[in-house]
């Protein structure tokens, strides 16, 4: 993730005067080799994450008297070897493909639902060709989301990629092991963006979690943390 000096992932920071490469640095980081997630088989984003950089709030093209699609979930097999996890409780992004571009990064994309996912909508990723994977009946059950993900892919490790409530939800589960950050010395006016780590308010407000530096990395001004974090 970058983060601004306040904690902030989103806003103008990312603009600071000595902001300097922080998005090369970012996405070395993330997705090269040599980077923290090397090699990086796949990665999760939250729904707003997803429609802020990918489905940009297109409403999907729903046919509400599709026929009832079998329960469970639906895999498709032989994808692209990278996964772009998507999660989308409530089944509300509106994919064009079934496949995404970032960078020079190419993922299939697989879509990460609960029960309040209607069957139009997983009628329409089937016509698609878009996986999904069904993990909670009300709300997430992220535990369940990672356990099916490794299985149906054969993954080893996964990257959370973002944003801050997805980050939180996992993190405060003890999903996570290690964070990775781009510090940018920038700081902007916004109030309403999202922290690194963003509970919601129904959240304990109690829970702490630990972390431990792995390494310090200056590049100019802007500085990677690494931490680990002690999940006991
Ligand atoms: N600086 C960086 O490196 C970086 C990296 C990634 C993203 N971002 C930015 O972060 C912003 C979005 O962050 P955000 O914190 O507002 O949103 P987010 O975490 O991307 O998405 C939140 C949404 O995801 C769904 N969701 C995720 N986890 C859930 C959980 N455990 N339980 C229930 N629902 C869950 C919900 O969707 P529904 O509302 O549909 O139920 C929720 O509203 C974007 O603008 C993105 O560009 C920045």
């Amino acid at each position: 993730m970058t983060m601004s000096l306040n904690g902030k992932i989103v806003g103008k920071y990312h603009q600071a005067k000595n902001a300097g490469d922080a998005g090369e640095l970012f996405y070395h980081a993330a997705f090269e080799p040599g980077g923290a997630f090397d090699p990086n088989e796949g990665w999760l984003s939250g729904r707003k994450t997803t429609d802020d950089n990918f489905t940009f709030y297109k409403q999907p093209d729903l046919d509400k008297t599709a026929a009832r699609v079998p329960d469970g979930d639906f895999i498709v097999p032989n994808t692209h070897p990278k996964y772009y996890f998507s999660i989308d409780p409530h089944g509300r992004l509106g994919w064009e493909s079934n496949q995404l571009h970032y960078n020079d990064t190419t993922a299939t994309v697989v879509e990460v639902l609960t029960n309040q996912a209607s069957n139009a909508y997983k009628a329409f990723l089937r016509q698609k060709q878009i996986s999904y994977v069904i993990a909670g009946d009300k709300i997430l059950d992220a535990p369940l989301a990672i356990s099916k993900l490794t299985k149906a892919f054969n993954l080893h490790r996964i990257m959370l990629g973002g944003g801050g409530v997805l980050n939180w939800s996992f993190i405060k589960q003890g999903l996570c092991d290690e964070v990775s950050i781009v510090l940018i010395p920038g700081v902007d006016g916004d109030s309403q963006t999202p922290a690194l780590f963003q509970p919601l308010p129904t959240d304990d407000p109690d829970k702490l979690v630990n972390f431990t530096l792995k390494s310090a990395t200056p590049v100019g001004d802007t500085v990677w943390l690494r931490y680990s974090i002690s999940n006991s």
